[in-house]
């Protein structure tokens, strides 16, 4: 490898170079022996070291529906850099962030207005969990520790998000976590190749009569469920089942809490799930797309009642009232860059276009149902995956194999468990999403 008469540019990185990079969620033995590098972007697609363009199926990590490197963004960060690089985030503060959190409530359901700024989604995750734990302590129900999660889900990788979390395998290595229940995912057999909201399944979210029987709503802070389940696989909520899950959390006192890294800002088709699907949370996290992905940051979004809550009972006003927050929260660099994404939203109607275009992506996304070795298909908005059969007992192999053939067709995928997942960009032309589905669909017939 690494030998400059060799047909594959590997940029002139050295065998010990990418050894050096212990890759995140990456299969790390076999990327090095055959490194995918990606060096430049733009619009829809990615250059690669041979020079290949390559378009982006996922919008990076579900992170650049706006498109990449738009100019728009790149000229704001490039400003704020010169202007002020990075300002202490704890007791001083920059005109960028209340701009920016202001923003971000304009764009929120009635009602979530206040926004703490982390740097990731799983640092959302964490927070929100914190600030829910926390509301219950001050509001002298200091018992209700617990969370509720669901099968399937996916809150990040810190300690508290996969607790909550429900993929077996991000939890497995890493022993106990904190106190939750999980709630049955909502992938029901008879709603396989649904196009949509499955119409089975609103019943599931009763599931959490049962847990509040078992551990008391006394013992409950929060239950915790992407609107959405992005990282499964794409499983959208059947219809009624958020609505549902609202009306117990609201009957027994529980904090419901969205977890909307991916589904805010554009890809439901709608500003955030919670307005794509009509049920509104008492807490909302979210990251990705809020700055189309160019610098880390994330957010906790909540109903006022709650930080008048820790407003209220925070003692002299010169005490903090929340002992969290991280030194990267609300980032110059990272408030520059969301501003002018959340602008590129507005100004391109981004989420309008979503809804738009929707609809021809599902009809072609499902026109590979009957392809070899697709069991099942899912979309909403510009998300969508498919289940593959297991090979020989290994459900994770088919899926890797596509998606190999998929990059070396010039098409970027996601790969996850037994799925292959879709996050087009916003800026997707039908004619390049019809290339995508036709790429994926011979590379599932060339697949064994
Ligand atoms: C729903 C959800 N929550 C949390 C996260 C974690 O975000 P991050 O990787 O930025 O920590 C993700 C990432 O994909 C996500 O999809």
């Amino acid at each position: 490898m690494n030998n400059n008469n060799d047909k594959t540019n590997y940029c002139g990185l050295s065998q010990e170079q990418l050894d050096a990079h212990w890759m995140p969620f990456t299969g790390n033995r076999q990327f090095k022996q055959d490194p995918r590098l990606i060096v430049s972007a733009e619009g829809n697609y990615y250059t690669d070291a041979n020079g290949r363009k390559i378009f982006d199926g996922l919008s990076g990590l579900w992170t650049c529906g706006a498109g990449h490197s738009r100019p728009e963004i790149v000229e704001a960060v490039s400003k704020q850099v010169k202007e002020l690089d990075y300002s202490p985030a704890f007791q001083f503060g920059h005109p960028k962030s209340f701009e920016l959190a202001h923003r971000i409530t304009e764009l929120m359901p009635e009602g979530m207005n206040r926004v703490f700024f982390t740097g990731s989604g799983s640092e959302s995750v964490e927070t929100a969990l914190k600030m829910a734990r926390g509301y219950w302590r001050k509001k002298g129900l200091a018992s209700k520790t617990r969370f509720i999660g669901r099968a399937k889900g996916y809150h990040g990788v810190n300690f508290g998000g996969i607790s909550v979390g429900g993929i077996g395998p991000n939890r497995a290595l890493y022993g106990q976590g904190i106190e939750a229940g999980h709630l049955p995912h909502t992938m029901m057999p008879e709603n396989k190749f649904t196009q949509g909201m499955p119409a089975q399944g609103a019943h599931l979210a009763d599931e959490l009569e049962e847990m509040v029987a078992l551990y008391d709503a006394s013992n409950i802070a929060a239950v915790i469920v992407e609107p959405l389940a992005g990282s499964a696989g794409v499983i959208p909520p059947p219809i009624g089942y958020l609505k549902r899950l609202r009306e117990i959390c609201t009957k027994h006192n529980i904090l419901l809490i969205f977890d909307e890294v991916i589904t805010a800002f554009g890809r439901m088709g709608a500003n955030t799930g919670s307005e794509a699907f009509g049920v509104v949370p008492d807490m909302m996290t979210i990251a990705k797309q809020l700055t189309n992905g160019v610098v880390p940051m994330g957010a906790v979004v909540a109903k006022q009642e709650i930080y008048d809550t820790y407003m209220e009972t925070g003692g002299a006003d010169y005490m903090l009232e929340l002992p969290h927050g991280y030194t990267y929260s609300a980032h110059p660099v990272a408030c520059a860059a969301g501003l002018a994404s959340l602008d590129i939203l507005a100004k391109d109607k981004l989420p309008e276009r979503v809804q738009t275009i929707a609809p021809q992506f599902q009809e072609l996304l499902h026109g590979l149902a009957g392809s070899k070795h697709v069991t099942d298909i899912r979309n909403y908005g510009l998300a969508g995956a498919l289940t593959l059969a297991p090979n020989n007992g290994q459900p994770a192999l088919r899926p890797y194999q596509v998606a190999m053939k998929c990059w070396q067709k010039g098409f970027y995928v996601r790969y996850g468990g037994d799925t292959i997942q879709l996050g087009l960009p916003f800026t997707s032309e039908v004619a390049e999403i019809d290339s995508l589905i036709n790429a994926l669909g011979e590379s599932l017939n060339e697949t064994e």
